[in-house]
Formats: C-alpha cells, sequence, structure tokens
C-alpha cells in the first residue's frame, strides 16, 4: 500500500523508527514532514497528510504527536478520513475491523516503539468486517455532506 505519514517534533523520533518498519511490510511510504527534532505546530503537517489521504492519494495514512491527540482531532476534521488514536494492539485490530479507519493516530510520548510496531502491523494487515459496520460508517458519511 502507499502510506502517508506525519509527525510533530513529539511523534518524530517514533516515525523515524516505523518508517522503515513499514517499508519492511513491502509498503512505500510518503513522510509529509516533520524532518527535525524543532518545535513546529502538528496542523500544518496532519492536515496535508489527511488529505493527501482523503483525495485518494494514499491508501492509509499514519499520524504522530507527543500525545496523539492533537493530530487526531486535525485529521477527524478533514472529510472522509476517519482517523483512531491507538494506543493497544487491540484498538488497532477493532478499529480496523468496526471503523474501516484509514489513519492511525498514535503517541510518541505515551507509547513505546515495540508497541507502537505492533500496533501499526496489525492496523496495516487488518481488513474491515463490513456488514453492519458499513451502515454505521454510511452514517458518518452522510453526515459529513
Ligand atoms: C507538542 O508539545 C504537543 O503538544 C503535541 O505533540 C501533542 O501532544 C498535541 O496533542
Amino acid at each position: 500500500m502507499k502510506i502517508a505519514i506525519c509527525s510533530d517534533h513529539g511523534g518524530f523520533e517514533l516515525k523515524l523508527r516505523l518508517i522503515p518498519f513499514i517499508e519492511e511490510m513491502g509498503h512505500t511510504v510518503t513522510d509529509f514532514g516533520c524532518c527535525s527534532e524543532a518545535s513546529v505546530d502538528y496542523p500544518d503537517m496532519a492536515f496535508p497528510m489527511a488529505e493527501a489521504v482523503a483525495a485518494g492519494e494514499y491508501e492509509r495514512g499514519i499520524a504522530i504527536c507527543g500525545t496523539g491527540i492533537g493530530v487526531s482531532i486535525c485529521c477527524n476534521k478533514v472529510k472522509g478520513i476517519r482517523c483512531a488514536l491507538c494506543g493497544d494492539v487491540l484498538s488497532a485490530e477493532l478499529t480496523r475491523r468496526h471503523n474501516d479507519s484509514n489513519v492511525l493516530a498514535m503517541g510518541g510520548r505515551i507509547i513505546g516503539p515495540e508497541t507502537a510496531k505492533a500496533i501499526t502491523r496489525v492496523w496495516l494487515e487488518t481488513g474491515f468486517d463490513g456488514g453492519r459496520h458499513e451502515n454505521r460508517i454510511n452514517k458518518i458519511t452522510e453526515y459529513e455532506k
């Protein structure tokens, strides 16, 4: 898959660890910044990344800040984005199966790199269950209109 990724300074180190991990899984990764640990404003990276996913340029997006909360708020304001902030593997699995989430948010100051890798792997590999969950997604899409 084509994966878009972004972080602020609070998620920069975790992002650097995740990019090669995701590439080793066979995906291509495009980094929307930031590019150092210098302080930046997470909306400046999260909105362009989420818009590119919503436009269909990337199949999925991953957004990382200190807590994961700021980037998830931004991403969920972009029409067509269903961003899930995950700190555990079960949530990552269930948000793919039930919410068909297309952006994963994580907190670089909240979870360690091994937990983040496990979350990322499950989130990338799990499909959408459809069925009754599809009706719920359709209601979200309707609301966005
Ligand atoms: C940056 O200091 C921090 O506020 C940001 O990374 C994030 O945690 C916001 O939600």
